[in-house]
């Protein structure tokens, strides 16, 4: 439709349909039989007459082509102006190949491999009838307690969340929404959700605005730039208002700072959480605050249905304001061609060849192995030797519970073990023992009760648990090498995953307790959705490979990665604490004025662990064995309109090929405000030939110095700064150079 006609349309509908445009609820309830929907929040009666239901503009948790051609039909059937429903869903990590959980694909440091998982699941979403993806979700995530972490695509540092912000909203929408494969982006959760007190989610945020505008802004300005058609908002208050009404957040920031012209839905109930957070009195507040603070949809809480009318037929201010909204979803609606094809890109046809297929399959496999972070490698004992024995021990042995918390649309049958894939690799003849489960029933009831399903009770769990233990140690007895396969539950991560104790399971810690009593190589496999405490397992341990929730095509990926067949390249983005007591750690902190690499007793430190993180932000090994040396600066002193060049040797002396991440860090010694001990500024993933050597430049310019500084503006200091380089963020080279006035 022409724009004209866009308009004719809005001055055409009742006010009841105006708002029924503002309103999403779930899909499901357009279908006539039994769909046991996909919930992705509290279920609740939001008490919608029959009419509201058949007004609203847009419904989540819906896709399948065959089933949103249902419910478009069904739905279209009974709308008298034949405007189409949107069709949104949380397809986090893929729809049909579940790819890596997000912070998983972010320690890929690859923004080309991040655009083509991006684009994969978008082309099988759009296939599907998906119009708007609710990602990326770029909350800036310090603390592992928080179950959503999982969810971050930047872990703990701005400048990757700024990256990959970009690379995934430019790869879901493309430069045509309607174009087969592309879909609306719709970037969460604004804002500073991943600062909630504790670690617990949905609780409150509360930071200075520097901090906001330093760490957690810039990955959302960096989505609105690259053209995010639309905004998720989160449920946390943000210093003292709930960011769903915070009018500095959406009108200062969002719309006027940062230009936003989009779509500003709610996050799920949002907007009447706002009574309850104790900020509005009421619904009929609650609906006033939302709609002066600028949200323009209504995600499942009714309260825009059942107060919005009122508000308009008391203030025609409100009106306009309801408007302006729906001109925004129905120009969304257009820009994706609904009003021609109601379908969309979804084709039955297509979904049945394109999904899943062969090919992107491969491709999935290989941009998995990219995720995964080798920890520790002692004494080589990775790759594994073919001709070695090799047990296999653990739940993640033989489990295909391996795609994440939000990865609902795959199918995990399709899901291969690290078992199948040996037994095809090395023949039937694997020695294999689950060893215990991943968690005890006490710990799975949690999670059952918390799903509303019934608990269960196991009998003699604890000899079971010792008769494991019994069978693994007859098989480890058996072999050369012990593979590990451990970690947490996939449901033990993403939303109202909190936990206040991030270490492995302990009937998980006392099987390699024992495993251990053989002293023989061990290999650990880690399945997790956050960062975990490793300290009480590590030195039991010969060698470590994170691989988080690696997806569909996660066990054969693993499987080539553990035989060398590819060699593994990931760096962590978020640090991994010490222990649970240490969380929030980030490599991006301040030096305090008693730093505590002194040895002193008066340092900021803890008494009883290191106050370092367990393994740092950055940090990944590789079968190569990286040396960088003769770091050089082609000057040291820079005016504002100038650049410096930096150029490091980095030699691999190994055998292997294979890439490396070279990392740029640069201090800002002192400042109108404290600058942090380092700042990622700048990274390059190359790639290296066995004993290959390469010197690798980097331009150290003006907008690397710029920060927030005492007066809020983002600028550029005078004075002296340190830059550093290397394959972490704490194995670096350093060299000093100053800004001149
Ligand atoms: C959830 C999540 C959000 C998701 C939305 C729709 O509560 O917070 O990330 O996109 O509801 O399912």
């Amino acid at each position: 439709m022409k724009h004209k006609e866009i308009l004719e349309l809005l001055n055409e509908m009742t006010i009841e349909e105006k708002i029924g445009q503002m309103v999403q609820i779930t899909g499901d309830v357009f279908l006539s039989e039994d769909t046991n929907s996909i919930l992705t929040g509290p279920l609740k009666d939001l008490h919608l007459s029959k009419e509201k239901v058949y007004h609203v503009g847009s419904v989540l948790n819906i896709v399948g082509a065959e089933k949103v051609k249902k419910v478009q039909d069904e739905y279209l059937s009974k709308s008298r102006l034949k405007i189409p429903l949107l069709f949104m869903d949380d397809i986090i990590n893929g729809y049909k190949i579940a790819f890596p959980i997000p912070i998983a694909q972010g320690c890929s440091w690859n923004p080309k491999a991040i655009e083509e998982m991006t684009e994969i699941s978008s082309m099988e979403s759009s296939i599907a009838g998906a119009n708007v993806n609710f990602s990326p979700m770029v909350d800036l995530s310090r603390d592992a307690r928080w179950g959503r972490v999982m969810e971050s695509i930047g872990g703990e540092d701005p400048l990757l969340g700024e990256i990959y912000a970009r690379t995934m909203v430019k790869a879901y929408q493309g430069n045509r929404l309607s174009k087969i494969g592309k879909m609306v982006s719709c970037v969460k959760h604004i804002a500073g959700y991943g600062a909630v007190e504790a670690g617990r989610d949905y609780n409150t945020v509360d930071m200075s605005e520097r901090e906001f505008r330093q760490y957690y802004l810039p990955a959302y300005k960096s989505a609105i730039e690259a053209g995010a058609e639309m905004i998720m908002t989160s449920f946390n208050i943000l210093n003292g208002i709930p960011s769903t009404v915070n009018k500095w957040l959406i009108q200062e920031i969002i719309r006027k700072e940062l230009g936003f012209e989009g779509i500003i839905i709610s996050d799920y109930g949002a907007i009447e959480e706002t009574i309850t957070h104790g900020y509005s009195a009421n619904e009929k507040e609650a609906t006033r605050n939302a709609i002066n603070a600028g949200v323009d949809i209504d995600m499942m809480s009714g309260i825009y249905a059942n107060h919005l009318k009122d508000l308009c037929l008391e203030n025609q201010e409100i009106e306009n304001k309801v408007n302006e909204s729906v001109l925004r979803i129905l120009t969304l609606k257009n820009k994706l061609g609904l009003f021609e094809n109601p379908y969309g890109n979804s084709n039955v046809v297509q979904e049945k060849t394109y999904l899943m297929n062969p090919t992107n399959l491969e491709k999935a496999k290989k941009l998995t192995q990219e995720t995964f972070v080798l920890l520790k490698n002692k004494n080589h004992v990775l790759p594994l030797q073919k001709n070695k024995k090799i047990a296999l021990i653990g739940p993640y042995i033989d489990n295909i519970g391996i795609t994440g918390s939000w990865s609902m649309f795959s199918d995990r049958t399709k899901n291969g073990t690290i078992l199948d894939i040996f037994k095809e690799k090395i023949g039937k003849d694997v020695l294999y023992a689950k060893g215990c489960e991943i968690l005890r029933q006490e710990e799975i009831n949690k999670i059952l009760s918390a799903d509303g399903l019934p608990t269960v009770h196991v009998e003699n769990e604890s000899q079971k648990e010792q008769e494991m233990i019994t069978s693994a140690l007859q098989i480890a007895k058996k072999a050369d090498v012990i593979l590990l396969a451990l970690g947490e539950h996939y449901k033990q991560s993403g939303e109202a995953c909190s936990r206040s104790n991030i270490a492995l399971p302990e009937n998980q810690i006392q099987l390699i307790n024992e495993l251990y009593t053989l002293s023989k190589p061990m290999v650990l496999i880690l399945f997790n959705g956050r960062p975990i405490e490793l300290n009480t397992v590590e030195e039991k341990v010969n060698a470590i490979l994170e691989v988080w929730f690696p997806g569909t095509t996660g066990a054969k990926a693993i499987v080539e990665i553990l035989f060398g067949e590819e060699n593994p390249s990931g760096k962590l983005t978020m640090s991994f604490p010490q222990n649970v007591g240490q969380c929030p750690v980030y490599y991006n902190h301040y030096n305090t004025g008693r730093p505590h690499h002194s040895n002193l007793r008066y340092v900021s430190r803890y008494q009883d662990i290191p106050t370092e993180s367990f393994y740092p932000f950055g940090y990944g090994l590789s079968y190569c064995n990286f040396k960088y040396t003769d770091m050089h600066l082609n000057k040291h002193k820079m005016k504002k309109n100038e650049t410096i060049t930096v150029t490091v040797k980095i030699e691999n002396q190994s055998n292997y090929a294979g890439y490396e991440v070279i990392q740029l860090y640069i201090q800002d010694l002192y400042g109108s405000v404290v600058r942090p001990v380092k700042e990622l500024k700048a990274f390059k993933k190359a790639y290296f030939q066995s004993h290959e050597i390469k010197y690798v430049n980097f331009e150290i310019d003006i907008d690397m110095l710029k920060f927030w500084n005492d007066k809020l503006e983002y600028v550029a200091e005078s004075g002296e700064f340190k830059v550093f380089v290397g394959g972490d963020s704490v194995n670096v080279l350093e060299e000093k150079f100053e800004l001149l006035k």
